[in-house]
C-alpha cells in the first residue's frame, strides 16, 4: 500500500520549470531514496511535500488525504516529519527534558497533534523519552545539558525529538551532508536501527554510499522529471542514471 502518492506534480519559478509531471509512490514501511544531480528539483519536490511550496499542478496524497493547501504545521500534525532541519534544541535543558518537551506541550495544550498516541503521566513521558535516548545512543548523557553536545550528538537528539512525535513518514534531507565518513557510517547505523520501528522514510541524498546502505527503492530525478526508478542495484547500472550523473562519476 502506498503511504504517499505524488501525481503529476509541476512547479515553475518565474518560467523555469523545476518539476515536470512528477509521479512518485512511496510504499508504506519502505525507505525510498530520491537522488539526482544538482538542480534536478529534489529540494523543490521536498518543499512541495512539507507545505513550504505549493505545486502549480498535481496532487500530493498522504494516507489518501490531500496535503495541498495545508500549512507545514498542519502537514506535521498529519504525521509527516522532516528530520535534521526542523527540530530546535533547548541548550539549557537536559537531553531527557528536550525529548519530553514535545509530548508535554501537547498534553498541556500548547498545541495539539492528533497523530500522537496518548501518554498521560509525567512518569510515562519520562520513560518514553529515556527509551528513545537509549535508541539513539544518548542514554548515558540524559542529564547533561543539550547545549554541550557535539554536532553529531545533537543530530541524534534531534532524531529522538522527532521520533517522540511518532510520525508515520520521516523525510530526511541529505542526512549526512557535511559529515565525516565515520559520522556518516554512524548515521547510517542509527537510521537502520530506527528503521526497525517500521517508519516509512523518504531520503534525499547525494551520497550513494548512504543510498545503497539504506534504500529499498530509488527514484532518480533529473531536470525536474523522474527518469528512472527501481531497486538500488538496478539504478546503479542504469544507463540513463549514469548519463544524468555525467558518466557515472558519483556512482
Ligand atoms: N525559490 C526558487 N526560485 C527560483 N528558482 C528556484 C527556486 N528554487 C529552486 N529553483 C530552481 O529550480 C531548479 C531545481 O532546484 P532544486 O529543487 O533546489 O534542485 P536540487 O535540490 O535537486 O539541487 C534549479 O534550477 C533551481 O535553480
Ligand atoms: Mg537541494
Amino acid at each position: 500500500m502506498s503511504l504517499l502518492q505524488i501525481h503529476n506534480v509541476n512547479k515553475s519559478f518565474a518560467g523555469l520549470k523545476a518539476l515536470t509531471n512528477v509521479n512518485l509512490s512511496v510504499k508504506e514501511g519502505s525507505v525510498h531514496a530520491i537522488i539526482g544531480p544538482n538542480g534536478a528539483g529534489k529540494s523543490t519536490l521536498l518543499n512541495c511535500l512539507i507545505g513550504k511550496l505549493q505545486p502549480d499542478i498535481g496532487t500530493v496524497m498522504f494516507q489518501d488525504k490531500s496535503l495541498l493547501g495545508l500549512t507545514p504545521h498542519e502537514i506535521n500534525q498529519a504525521g509527516v516529519a522532516r528530520v535534521f532541519q526542523t527540530p530546535e534544541i533547548f541548550g539549557d535543558l537536559s537531553l531527557r527534558e528536550n525529548v519530553m518537551i514535545p509530548t508535554l506541550a501537547r498534553r498541556d495544550g500548547a498545541f495539539k497533534v492528533n497523530c500522537w498516541s496518548r501518554v498521560d503521566s509525567q512518569a510515562e513521558i519520562g520513560e518514553k523519552a529515556e527509551s528513545l535516548l537509549e535508541d539513539v545512543g544518548l542514554i548515558g548523557k540524559k542529564d547533561e545539558m543539550a547545549g554541550s553536545l557535539s554536532r553529531g550528538d545533537k543530530r541524534r537528539l534531534e532524531l529522538a525529538m522527532c521520533l517522540v512525535q511518532e510520525p508515520k513518514l520521516l523525510l530526511l534531507d541529505e542526512p549526512t551532508a557535511g559529515m565525516s565518513r565515520a559520522d556518516t557510517n554512524n548515521t547510517i547505523d542509527l537510521l537502520k536501527k530506527i528503521g526497525e520501528r517500521g517508519i516509512t522514510k523518504v531520503i534525499i541524498e547525494h551520497d550513494m554510499h548512504v543510498v545503497f546502505s539504506l534504500a529499498s527503492k530509488v527514484s532518480v530525478l533529473a531536470q525536474g522529471t523522474v527518469i528512472a526508478e527501481g531497486a538500488p542495484e538496478d539504478m546503479k547500472s542504469d544507463a540513463r542514471v549514469q548519463e544524468a550523473y555525467l558518466g557515472g562519476a558519483h556512482l
